[in-house]
This record gives C-alpha cells, sequence and structure tokens, in this order.
C-alpha cells in the first residue's frame, strides 16, 4: 500500500521520466537533421530507455492498488545551439531526475515503506549511470572544441549504442 502522499510523488516522477523521452526525442530531431545520425540513434534508446522507467512507474503504481495519473507533459526545449549545448541541457536534466528520486526516496523512508524503498534502489543506481553518460559526452564535446572531424568520430561512437528491452516489459 502506498500513502496518498507517495501516490502523488510516483505519479509526478512518471511524468518526469516521460517528460525525458520526450526531451530526448527532440534531440533526436536535432541530430538527425544535423546529419549526426549517430548521436541521433543514441538518443533514440536513451528516449526509449526513458519510456521503460516511466512504465516502471506504472507498474509498480497499479501493483500497489493505486491508479496510476497520466499529468500533463510540458513540450521540452528544442532550440540547440549545437551538440555540447544539447548534452549539457541533457546532464543538467538528469542531475534533476537525481535529485527528485532522492527526494521520494526520502519520503519512503520517513514513511517507513520499504517496497517503494527497494523499488527506487534501481533507480538510484541508475542515476548514477545516466549522469555518467552525459557527462562523458559533455567532456568528450568539450575535448573536440567542435571540430568537425572530431565530432564525426564521437557521432561514429554514439552509433553503436543498442536498445535492450527490460527482462520483463510491463503488462
Ligand atoms: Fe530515467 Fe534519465 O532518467
Amino acid at each position: 500500500m502506498l500513502s496518498q502522499k507517495l501516490v502523488d510523488a510516483f505519479n509526478e516522477q512518471m511524468k518526469n521520466e516521460f517528460f525525458s523521452a520526450y526531451l530526448y526525442k527532440g534531440m533526436v530531431a536535432y541530430f538527425t537533421g544535423e546529419e549526426l545520425k549517430g548521436f541521433g540513434n543514441w538518443l533514440q534508446v536513451q528516449t526509449l530507455e526513458e519510456m521503460t522507467h516511466g512504465d516502471k512507474f506504472f507498474t509498480f503504481l497499479l501493483d500497489s492498488g493505486a491508479a496510476p495519473v497520466l499529468l500533463p507533459i510540458a513540450a521540452p526545449k528544442a532550440d540547440w545551439k549545437s551538440p555540447l549545448d544539447a548534452f549539457e541541457y541533457g546532464l543538467k536534466h538528469e542531475q534533476f531526475v537525481t535529485a527528485s528520486i532522492n527526494k521520494l526516496m526520502d519520503l519512503a523512508k520517513k514513511e517507513s515503506n520499504h517496497a517503494a524503498q527497494i523499488f527506487l534502489q534501481w533507480f538510484v543506481t541508475e542515476q548514477i549511470e545516466e549522469e555518467s553518460n552525459f557527462t562523458g559526452w559533455v567532456r568528450k564535446l568539450k575535448l573536440v572544441k567542435g571540430d568537425g572531424r572530431g565530432v564525426l568520430l564521437l557521432d561514429q561512437e554514439a552509433a553503436a549504442r543498442v536498445f535492450t528491452p527490460p527482462a520483463a516489459p510491463a503488462p
């Protein structure tokens, strides 16, 4: 069972995850339009991952006997000045998501809701990887300083990312 406060906070985080998918899908459009299709691929995989994150909250709410509420999703920023601009924004967004997951964990602890804490643990760990991924691209893009050949090499690296669907898909 989840308290109404936890249900509300879980619905809000589900929205944040689906918003992340929306934000990164917009970046797919930007990078693909710039002929950086490797980065477009990387962000498409990121989009699909964010959908699975939202689905995890959806399923957990249902399994806990609560009704998931699909809150309105705002239009994401979409006017990127450069690949670095987009990835710096993505990193800031992931830092925001980490902070909101941590707040959720604090609430679950305060309410001694063990199931919610165990569920959220996966996200606490996942956020380390999420921030690390975006930090990596920011650092590499800073290294090449906008040099076309450097950016194209990074684009090739980004093309290798593959989406791995979760082992137990949401119903
Ligand atoms: Fe689902 Fe990128 O946080």
